[in-house]
């Protein structure tokens, strides 16, 4: 058997750790069509913010943007972006051009994973495809399986190498099994291993819906207790002594995952002609939660005798989620755009984000106790911005805090 030479294709959240971890033990090539991410890369500079210099450090990783460059390699894992159109539909060109890039080269004895978060079935239309785009048979001249990402960034705790991850391939080959275990065990030390790809392709994208939903009950519930005038925390402290309570707060729900997955799903069971009533139901409500920090906003001036256009504001969190980087479908974002419209000064404080946004949204480099604001609005939670909160609460500020999903009062 050849040896193991491992392509990544698609080198962002998802690919640049798993390359990291699989090149400890496997010689490995990266593939991006983003030209720049390719020579940042080659730099050893990650512009999400989640490795450094010195996590490349020792580590002899190509990374190309050139065809001809992964035309060795015999064991493909794509991560590419799976988002949505705008019409809420599966847009899977990336997935589709990665997939017609593999096809161009794969060989005999060739190992192809996606871990792109899909709907189910769609690895087995892609295995089709390839058998009659290369006349390759699959499970004799090629393999194909499917490893969920769970990959969560900014999180310290659940690191890719400490967290379960299911790797699904329906093959009795057993030195293909072998190889793919050995691959995998380089990434993660428990794996949960399936011959159902279906059932993988699933389990991935019900894990977000279910946190979607949860998000999403919780928001309603919020809204519903400041519509009432109930002490919300109070309600929460409460209904977490049950002892089967789940433990999920309100917020705001961004990224491209929790956003994004219900759709994936819905898609495919509307193309069975199955009419999904639960998957999207948290939808509409998590996409309003910025109409209700605006509306927030708005009743907090009016007892203050304030007009939204002469108040300067600082948003706290910028990113969709705190400590990391990634601003792609942040509300927090949304909120800052239409404020940053209908009010005075809007800063925000984000040392999370990387440079290039950081000097794009005027972020201060540190908040300052004296700073002049009118509001000082806590969108993120974390630790480093609860230090922030325990500064700035003080008796100067204190009628000028807003934290409206009661992350820190
Ligand atoms: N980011 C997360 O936290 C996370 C978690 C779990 C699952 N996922 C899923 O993993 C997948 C990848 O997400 P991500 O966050 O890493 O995306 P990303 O946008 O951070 O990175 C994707 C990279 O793929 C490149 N790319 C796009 N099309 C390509 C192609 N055809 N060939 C080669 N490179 C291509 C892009 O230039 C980019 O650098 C998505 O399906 C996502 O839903 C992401």
């Amino acid at each position: 058997m050849s040896k193991t030479k491992i392509c990544i294709i698609g080198l962002g959240y998802v690919g640049l750790p798993l390359i990291l971890n699989i090149s400890k033990r496997y010689e490995c090539v990266g593939f991006d069509t983003n030209k720049k991410r390719v020579e940042n890369l080659n730099n050893k500079i990650d512009t999400n913010k989640e490795f450094s210099f010195k996590d490349f450090k020792n580590k002899k990783i190509n990374f190309t943007n050139n065809l001809q460059d992964i035309k060795k390699c015999n064991f493909f894992i794509l991560c590419v972006p799976t988002p949505i159109f705008e019409n809420k539909k599966p847009d899977l060109r990336n997935l589709n051009l990665a997939i017609e890039l593999v096809s161009k080269i794969l060989k005999k004895g060739d190992i192809l994973f996606i871990e792109s978060t899909i709907y189910p079935g769609l690895t087995f239309q892609y295995m089709n495809y390839l058998q009659k785009k290369t006349k390759l048979k699959i499970n004799r001249d090629f393999y194909i399986g499917y490893s969920p990402e769970r990959v969560n960034p900014g999180d310290k705790v659940n690191t890719i190498d400490n967290i379960n991850k299911i790797v699904s391939i329906n093959t009795n080959n057993k030195k293909i099994l072998t190889k793919v275990s050995s691959v995998y065990k380089t990434v993660c030390k428990k794996i949960a291993f399936s011959n159902d790809i279906t059932a993988a392709e699933t389990a991935k994208v019900i894990e977000n819906i279910q946190r979607d939903l949860n998000i999403a009950l919780m928001n309603e519930f919020l809204l519903i207790c400041r519509k009432l005038k109930i002490n919300f925390k109070e309600v929460l402290k409460l209904a977490k002594t049950k002892w089967n309570f789940l433990n999920f707060h309100p917020g705001l729900v961004g990224g491209h995952c929790l956003p994004v997955d219900p759709y994936y799903l819905a898609s495919i069971a509307k193309q069975n002609n199955l009419k999904t009533i639960v998957t999207l139901a948290g939808r509409k409500t998590n996409d309003f939660m910025d109409k209700f920090v605006i509306n927030e906003i708005k009743s907090f001036l009016k007892r203050k005798k304030k007009k939204l256009k002469k108040t300067n504001i600082l948003i706290i969190g910028l990113s969709y989620k705190a400590g990391i980087a990634d601003l792609r479908n942040s509300i927090n974002l949304k909120i800052y755009e239409t404020l940053k419209k209908k009010s005075g000064i809007v800063d925000i404080y984000d040392p999370f984000i990387n440079n290039e946004a950081k000097k794009k949204f005027n972020s201060l480099a540190k908040i300052n106790i004296n700073n002049n604001y009118d509001l000082i609005l806590f969108l993120s939670k974390n630790d480093h911005f609860k230090t922030q909160y325990k500064i700035l609460n003080n008796k100067k500020n204190k009628l000028k805090i807003m934290d409206p999903f009661e992350y820190y009062e």
